[in-house]
């Protein structure tokens, strides 16, 4: 099937099950015309980075609830907002979190940027997260790749080509799915998809929307890709 099809396919899924998440907009609202709040998009993203989901979500509400925007989390004491992390591990990521907040709060109005180069240029946001930020706030078509994304990208096209050497092919193949229309709706059903269904091991096949087009499936090899370079 041509590559629009397999989008669509996604797409209808994600509609059904997608994850309920803290720091997501369910696709029915934003189909309605509601966009997130940038600053939730950013703060999620930052602490998604180096850690599971699972792992931040009460940390996602008690930050929210005690410094609900940007300017408020550049209003407050560093050591709070360290305290605050704590548990969440990797505490460069409070400093540069804080850094980031002082940044957008006073030089920017409190307004994140809306591109992918804007975004990369704030501390602690780099290539994967200013363009999940990018995609998932400012619906911009944006690729964005992870380890699910690359899982789920290798297996549909059986690729052959080894990690690391298979990321621009993962890109390309990612490029040619977007849809103009959706592509925050469809960085996230790709995450959920990749968490769900697609998984490591005895991924769900039989409820996956990509089946039809996925030829690790069709060659009983799912759990072959993504191959690794040998280290
Ligand atoms: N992992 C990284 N970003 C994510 C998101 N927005 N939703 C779910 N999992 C994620
Ligand atoms: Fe992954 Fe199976 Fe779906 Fe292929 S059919 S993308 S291996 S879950």
């Amino acid at each position: 099937p041509a590559p629009a099809i397999l989008t669509c396919s996604l797409l209808e899924w994600y509609d059904r099950h997608h994850r309920s998440l803290p720091w997501r907009v369910p696709p029915a609202v934003i189909a309605a015309g509601e966009r997130p709040d940038p600053y939730r998009v950013w703060l999620s993203e930052i602490m998604l980075q180096q850690t599971t989901v699972g792992a931040v979500k009460s940390y996602f509400d008690a930050f929210t609830s005690r410094w609900p925007t940007v300017v408020d989390l550049a209003a407050a004491d560093l050591d709070d907002v360290m305290k605050a992390w704590a548990g969440l591990g990797y505490y460069s990521r409070a400093r540069n979190l804080k850094k980031c907040a002082d940044l957008v709060a006073h030089e920017l109005d409190g307004r994140f940027p809306e591109t992918e180069e804007g975004l990369r240029s704030l501390p602690g946001i780099g290539d994967y997260t200013s363009a999940a930020i990018a995609a998932i706030a400012f619906n911009r078509p944006a690729v964005v790749v992870d380890g699910n994304v690359e899982r789920v990208m290798t297996r549909l096209h059986a690729m052959e080509t080894p990690l690391p050497a298979a990321k621009p092919a993962i890109r390309a193949a990612v490029r040619e799915m977007l849809p103009e229309d959706r592509p925050g709706d469809f960085a996230q059903a790709m995450m959920d998809l990749g968490a769900t269904i697609c998984t490591p091991k005895n991924p769900a096949c039989g409820l996956c929307p990509l089946q039809v087009g996925c030829l690790a499936f069709r060659e009983g090899k799912q759990e072959r890709y993504p191959l690794k370079q040998a280290k």
